[in-house]
C-alpha cells in the first residue's frame, strides 16, 4: 500500500458531501492502493454536527478498507492539518434577493480564513479544489490568503461545465461518450461561460463537421450555460451528485495525470492568451502527474469565440475587484 493521503472536505454534511465522500473511501480518486484519511469540516452548531456525525457512521458502517480515519472538526487548522488534498465545498447559498455580488461578499471571509488555515497547516504539495460558489473567486480569495503556498495549489470547478458539454455533444451526436475529446470551457463558473468545441472531435472526427452552427448557437450554448437552474428547478435542490462526480474526475486528473487528454480546470491564468495574471479563469489544461498541469498554449480563436472568452474574463475581472477589499484585508 502507498502513504495515507490526508483528504480535507468543507461542508463535508452538505447536499455535494454526502455524494462525494464514498466514492473518496472507495479509493475512487486516489487509486486502490492509497489509504484515505478523511478530514471533516462543518459549521460549528448543533444541526451541522448531528449531521456530519450521522454522515460519518454510514461512512463506518460501509466498512471502507481504504479508510484509515475520519476526524470531524469545526476549526479549519484542523481539517486542513497535513492535508494534501482538499475539497472547499462548503459556502453560503444564495439567498433571496442576493446577486452575485452580495454572495461574494458573503462567502469572501470563508475563503478568506480557509486560505489562512492551509497556509498554516496543510502539505506544501496541497491541491486545493474549491467548489463552494461562487467557486472561481472564492479560489481567488483563498490563494490570496496563502502566500506561503504556490497559487497551483490552487483551482476551481468547472469539471462539470465540461462534463455537461461531453454529455450534450454525445447525446446529439448518439456517439459514446469516450469517444470525445478536446472539449474546453473558459472563463467563469457562470452563465458567461464558454463551452468551445472548435478543437473537439468525436470519434476522430471535428465536432464542428457533426453538429451545426445553429444547434451549437441556440441549443448547446444556453443548455449547458444554464444547466445549473435547470436542476434547481427539476430537483429542487442544486446538482449534488454530477457536481461531486465532477470533483471526482476534477482531482483524479490533477493528482495521477490525465494521459494527455485536455481537461478543463479553473487555474490562477499566467497570462496567455490576454487572461489577466493571477485570476482563477477555466482553462483546457494537460495535467502531467504528480499534481501538475500545464495550461495549453497556442490555441486560435474565432471572432465570436474571442468575444465570449472577453466577456466571461471581463466578468471574472469585476468579481476581483469587488473582492479587492477582502484581498487587501
Ligand atoms: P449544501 O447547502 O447542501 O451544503 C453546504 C454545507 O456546507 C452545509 O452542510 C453547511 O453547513 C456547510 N458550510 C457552510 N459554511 C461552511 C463553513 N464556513 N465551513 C464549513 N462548512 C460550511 O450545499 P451543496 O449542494 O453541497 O453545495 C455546496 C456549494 O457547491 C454551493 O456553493 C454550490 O453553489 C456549489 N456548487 C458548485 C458547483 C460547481 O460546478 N462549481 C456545482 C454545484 C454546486
Amino acid at each position: 500500500l502507498n502513504k495515507t493521503v490526508r483528504v480535507a472536505v468543507t461542508g463535508a454534511a452538505g447536499n455535494i458531501g454526502y455524494a462525494l465522500l464514498f466514492r473518496l473511501a472507495s479509493g475512487a480518486v486516489f487509486g486502490p492502493n492509497t489509504p484515505v484519511q478523511l478530514q471533516l469540516l462543518e459549521r460549528d452548531n448543533e444541526q451541522s454536527k448531528a449531521a456530519l456525525q450521522g454522515v460519518c457512521m454510514e461512512l463506518f458502517d460501509c466498512a471502507f478498507p481504504l479508510l484509515t480515519k475520519v476526524v470531524t472538526t469545526s476549526d479549519p487548522r484542523v481539517a486542513f492539518d497535513g492535508a494534501n488534498a482538499a475539497f472547499l465545498i462548503g459556502s453560503m447559498p444564495r439567498g433571496a434577493g442576493m446577486d452575485r455580488s452580495d454572495l461574494l461578499l458573503a462567502n469572501g471571509p470563508i475563503f478568506q480564513e480557509q486560505g489562512r488555515a492551509l497556509d498554516e497547516a496543510a502539505d506544501r504539495n496541497v491541491k486545493v479544489l474549491v467548489v463552494g460558489n461562487p467557486c472561481n473567486t472564492n479560489a481567488y480569495i483563498a490563494y490570496h490568503h496563502a502566500p506561503n503556498l504556490d497559487p497551483k495549489c490552487f483551482s476551481a470547478m468547472m469539471r462539470l461545465d465540461a462534463n455537461r458539454a461531453v454529455a450534450q455533444l454525445a447525446e446529439k451526436t448518439q456517439k459514446p461518450v469516450c469517444s470525445i475529446q478536446g472539449v474546453r470551457v473558459w472563463g467563469n463558473h457562470s452563465n458567461s461561460m464558454y463551452p468551445d468545441i472548435t478543437a473537439a472531435t468525436i470519434a476522430g472526427t471535428a465536432a464542428t463537421e457533426l453538429v451545426d452552427e445553429a444547434w451549437y448557437n441556440d441549443y448547446f450554448l444556453p443548455t449547458v450555460a444554464t444547466r445549473g437552474g435547470a436542476i434547481i428547478k427539476a430537483r429542487g435542490k442544486s446538482s449534488a451528485a454530477s457536481a461531486a462526480s465532477a470533483a471526482i474526475d476534477h482531482m483524479r486528473d490533477w493528482w495521477n495525470g490525465s494521459d494527455g487528454r485536455v481537461v478543463t480546470m479553473a487555474v490562477p491564468s499566467d497570462g496567455s492568451y490576454g487572461i489577466p495574471e493571477g485570476i482563477v479563469c477555466g482553462m483546457p489544461v494537460i495535467c502531467t502527474g504528480n499534481g501538475n498541469y500545464e495550461i495549453v498554449k497556442d490555441i486560435e480563436f474565432t471572432a465570436a469565440g474571442r468575444a465570449r472568452l472577453d466577456k466571461t474574463v471581463a466578468e471574472l475581472v469585476k468579481e476581483s475587484e469587488t473582492v479587492a477589499p477582502l484581498i487587501a484585508e
